[in-house]
């Protein structure tokens, strides 16, 4: 029995926190509508006592959610995890998470504590959070420029006062997947308790290592992933929720898990989100980029036509993008030129064929992009002066 990995989805709250990503209750609840469809099992709502608008998408989000557990964020005060219970109450499956910063950088210069007085918080506003909801998340923010130590002291105070999620986040995309990978393995070696809780991975991206953490997060005994739909999230973002799912379901020999994801639904939740944020996917995006699945040179769109196994390692089909796309460009080869000639309805002589060729081939040259028209009025003037 292979074991599943949760998939925690925070774009509505860490992805919503992406500068100029602010979304209104009804974008919150159509996103949160389509990632019921994606097959998430927890998502994060939002930040209940950050704003009033936001408490009201927390609860909208709440009373709307049919199969996933609803979270909110919440600061290690009492007020606000009161907020974020009072926003997530409605739901069928509420969640609080409260978090406080654990480094000693942050201790010192943002919350101006001890670290014996952040064991006391951790105790106090965990109690405080299991006492109104079954269901706690704690996380330890700044995990990765933590002492080692205290991180597993602040961990078994968390998992004694009731939190049976404990997320490590690297907050600031200081990790490497060595280290990440690691301290999971540490953590839970060393904490007495750490079997009565799920451990989390929550990757930012500063390095361009969030996803390839994650990973190794999991491989250390990690089994909730904390991710946002494109990436979106503050800075360079938090780690793909896509890129995570297919990398599990394509790559099973090495990372041997399973997510509840329909990955179908991947791409439909890509343009959702970023139509929603106006944040645009990049072409060059795994999973959902616009050239995930085209292919320009000779060589490789050959080889597509003989067999999408030599330069697919999975299927557009799979992740919901319709169908692979033979871009004709000036690396293009006879075979997908043929192929396109075909697709427009077009047979042509041997000879008309490779005088057809040579001027799409001139065009290539002079012009970024092919176009179906281009191929149409190339051909059309190549036949009329046959
Ligand atoms: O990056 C982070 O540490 C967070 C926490 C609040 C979970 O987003
Ligand atoms: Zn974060």
């Amino acid at each position: 029995m292979t074991d599943t990995i949760r998939i925690f989805d925070t774009t509505l709250r860490d992805g919503e926190q992406s500068p100029g990503c602010s979304m209104n209750l009804e974008e919150k609840l159509r996103v949160a509508a389509q990632l019921e469809a994606l097959g998430v099992d927890i998502i994060e709502a939002g930040f209940a006592i950050a704003s009033e608008g936001d408490f009201e998408a927390v609860s909208a989000v709440a009373k709307q959610c049919e199969t996933a557990v609803v979270a909110s964020l919440a600061r290690a005060a009492l007020g606000d995890i009161d907020r974020a219970w009072a926003a997530v109450r409605h739901a069928k499956q509420p969640r609080i998470h409260t978090f406080i910063a654990t480094s000693p950088l942050h201790m010192r210069v943002k919350l101006n504590l001890t670290p014996e007085a952040t064991l006391e918080a951790i105790r106090t506003s965990v109690s405080h959070a299991r006492n109104l909801c079954a269901d706690i998340e704690w996380s330890a923010e700044d995990a990765t420029r933590t002492d080692p130590d205290f991180l597993c002291r602040a961990v078994e105070i968390a998992i004694a006062a009731g939190a049976s999620t404990i997320n490590l986040p690297d907050t600031v995309g200081y990790a490497t997947p060595e280290t990440y990978g690691a301290m999971f393995r540490d953590v839970i070696k060393r904490v007495p308790n750490a079997d009565k809780a799920v451990f989390s991975t929550h990757c930012h991206n500063d390095l361009g290592l969030a996803v390839a953490n994650t990973l190794a997060a999991i491989m250390g005994g990690a089994r909730q992933v904390e991710s946002t739909i494109n990436g979106i999230g503050e800075r360079a973002g938090n780690a793909a929720v896509e890129e995570i799912a297919m990398a599990i379901k394509v790559r099973g020999d090495i990372i041997p898990f399973r997510t509840n994801v329909v990955s179908t639904e991947i791409t439909r939740a890509s343009r959702l989100v970023s139509g929603i944020t106006g944040m645009a996917v990049q072409a060059n995006k795994a999973i959902v980029g616009a050239n995930a699945f085209a292919h320009e040179s000779g060589i490789h769109q050959d080889g597509m036509i003989k067999d999408a196994g030599t330069y697919e390692i999975m299927t557009p089909d799979s992740v919901g993008q319709g169908a692979t796309n033979l871009v004709l460009g000036k690396h293009s080869g006879r075979a997908a030129f043929r192929q396109k000639l075909d697709e427009l309805g077009y047979k042509l002589s041997d000879n008309e064929f490779g005088d057809a060729f040579k001027r799409f081939k001139d065009l290539a040259d002079a012009k970024k992009a092919i176009w179906d028209e281009d191929i149409v009025a190339l051909v059309d003037d190549e036949v009329l002066r046959g």
